[in-house]
C-alpha cells in the first residue's frame, strides 16, 4: 500500500464488480489503491459518503460541445462544467463542430483547447468525409480520440456520408468500433416537403424523420457492416421496429439510447415542450418509449449517451423547422436515470453498466468503467433518496435551458471525483479544470 493517500472516501456503499458493500477506498497518483475497511490510514482529503453510494464515474459517450466556431451555443468549458455537476466524469464529444473534426490537426485542437479548461475527462470523435476516407485508419488511433463518428442522415453541421459505396469504404478502413447516425438521407430529403408546407409545426418532425427513415438506415447499416466486417455503435436508436434488427446482429452491433427517449413521448412532448423537444432522430410515440425501455431490460441497450447538443433559446424558438434539432442533456443524464430507477425502471446495476462499464466495455477504455483496485479514481457519489427539481438555473450550458425544467426527481448527484480528485460537491465546482484525455487501448 501508498504510504501516503491523496483521498480516502469513507464508509459509502460501494458499487463494485464484486457487488454492493459499505467500503472505503483510498487514491493516490490518481489511481485507486486500497479498498476495503481503512480506518488506520490517512489522507490529504477524506470524505465522509456515509448513506450516499459510491458509484463508478458516469461516462457520458455522446455530446456535442460546440468548440470550434459556435461557441456561443456551447465550449469545452461550460460543457465539462455542465458534465460535472450532473456527475460525469467523462465525456466523449461529436466532430460536428466548425471546421468539423476529419483531421489530425482539428484533433489536436481540440485536445489542445481542452487543457486546463476541460472540467472532466474527455475524448473526441473524427468524423468520417469523403475527404479524409483514407486516413481514417491512422486518425482512429491518435491519442485521445474515442473512434470515428458516420452521419448517414444529416443533421446540425455539414459531416454526411449517405450512400452506400462511400459507406461500405469508410467501415472498410480501420479496425475500431465506429459510432453512426442512423437516418437515411434519401428518405430525409424526399420526405422534406412534409415540413416545409405552410403551416407545418414541429408535431410533424417524427412524421418527416419518420420510423422508416431509421430502420431503412439501420438495415442498410448492418448489411454493409457485414460486408466489412466491422463493429458498429448505433447511436441514439429511436424504434421499436430496429430492435429485432440489432438483436438479430449483436455480434457487429452495439445500441445506446438517450435519456430524453426513454422519459419523453409524442406528441404530448411537442404539445408542452414545441420544438425545445426537436431533436434527431426524433422523439416519436409512447410505444417506441416503451419497446425502448424492453430492450433496455432485456440487456441489448449497451449505453445510455445524452446526446447532449445545445442551442440557444432564441435559435430554438424560430418557427419549425428553421429552428435546430438538439436539446441539452449531459448534466440531467444521471438525475434522470436515478429517477427511473426511483420508479423501478432499471436497477441499480443496470444503471451502472449503461452509464459506464458498458462504455468501457464498447470503446476499450483504459482504466475507468469499475471501481477497482489500479483503476482510475472516478466516482459519482449519489444519494438514493433526495428529491429534487431540474431547473434551467442549475443548467451551466451556455444555453441555459433542459427540457426537463421543473420536473421533480428521486436521485442526485452529490460529488463527482475525477483521478482522486473532488470537482463538484452540493452542485458547486470545486478546485480547477483538470480534465485529460482517456486512453484507450486501441491507441497505446
Ligand atoms: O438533434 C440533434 N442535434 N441530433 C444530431 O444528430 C446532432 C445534434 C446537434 O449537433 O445539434
Amino acid at each position: 500500500m501508498a504510504d501516503k493517500y491523496d483521498l480516502v472516501i469513507r464508509r459509502g456503499k460501494v458499487f463494485t464488480p464484486s457487488g454492493v458493500s459499505e467500503a472505503d477506498i483510498a487514491v493516490a497518483g490518481g489511481r485507486i489503491v486500497a479498498l476495503g475497511d481503512l480506518a488506520d490510514i490517512k489522507a490529504e482529503e477524506v470524505i465522509d459518503a456515509q448513506g450516499l453510494h459510491v458509484l463508478p464515474g458516469v461516462i457520458d459517450t455522446q455530446v456535442h460541445f460546440r468548440e470550434p466556431g459556435l461557441e456561443y451555443k456551447e465550449d469545452l468549458a461550460s460543457g465539462t462544467a455542465g458534465a460535472a455537476l450532473g456527475g460525469v466524469t467523462a465525456v466523449f464529444e461529436m466532430p460536428n463542430t466548425n471546421p468539423s473534426t476529419t483531421t489530425a490537426e482539428a484533433l489536436g485542437d481540440k485536445l489542445d483547447r481542452a487543457k486546463g479548461r476541460a472540467w472532466c475527462d474527455h475524448a473526441f470523435f473524427v468524423g468520417a468525409a469523403k475527404e479524409n476516407l483514407n486516413d481514417l485508419a491512422k486518425l482512429e488511433r491518435l491519442p485521445g480520440c474515442c473512434g470515428i463518428k458516420i452521419f448517414m442522415g444529416s443533421s446540425t453541421g455539414t459531416l454526411l456520408v449517405e450512400d452506400d459505396e462511400t459507406l461500405l469504404s469508410v467501415l472498410s478502413q480501420g479496425s475500431r468500433r465506429i459510432a453512426v447516425h442512423s437516418e437515411d438521407e434519401y428518405r430525409l430529403r424526399e420526405r422534406r416537403k412534409i415540413v416545409e408546407a405552410e403551416g407545418a409545426s414541429v408535431h410533424l418532425h417524427p412524421e418527416w424523420r419518420d420510423v422508416e427513415t431509421a430502420v431503412n438506415a439501420t438495415r442498410r447499416l448492418l448489411d454493409l457492416a457485414r460486408k466489412a466486417r466491422r463493429r458498429i455503435h448505433v447511436l441514439h436508436v429511436t424504434t421499436a421496429e430496429e430492435i429485432p434488427l440489432l438483436a438479430a446482429c449483436h455480434d457487429l452491433a452495439t445500441v445506446e439510447v438517450t435519456p430524453q427517449h426513454l422519459t419523453l413521448a409524442a406528441p404530448d412532448c411537442y404539445d408542452t415542450l414545441g420544438s425545445l423537444a426537436q431533436m434527431n432522430p426524433p422523439i416519436r410515440e409512447a410505444r417506441h418509449r416503451d419497446a425502448l425501455w424492453r430492450a433496455v431490460s432485456q440487456g441489448l441497450v449497451d449505453v445510455i449517451g445524452s446526446d447532449h447538443a445545445p442551442h440557444t433559446l432564441e435559435e430554438k424558438q424560430k418557427p419549425y423547422p428553421e429552428s435546430p434539432s438538439g436539446m441539452t442533456g449531459v448534466q440531467t443524464l444521471l438525475p434522470l436515470l436515478l429517477d427511473h430507477m426511483h420508479h423501478g425502471r432499471l436497477s441499480l446495476e443496470r444503471l451502472v453498466d449503461l452509464t459506464s462499464a458498458g462504455a468501457a466495455r464498447l470503446y476499450n477504455i483504459l482504466g475507468k468503467g469499475r471501481i477497482a483496485l489500479g483503476y482510475d479514481g472516478d466516482f459519482t457519489l449519489v444519494d438514493l433518496a433526495a428529491r429534487r427539481t431540474i431547473t434551467n438555473d442549475w443548467i451551466a450550458s451556455k444555453t441555459g435551458w433542459t427540457p426537463f425544467d421543473g420536473r421533480e426527481v428521486t436521485g442526485w448527484p452529490v460529488a463527482t471525483i475525477i483521478r482522486g480528485h473532488v470537482v463538484m460537491r452540493e452542485d458547486a465546482l470545486l478546485g480547477s479544470p483538470l480534465g485529460a484525455a482517456v486512453r484507450f487501448a486501441e491507441c497505446l
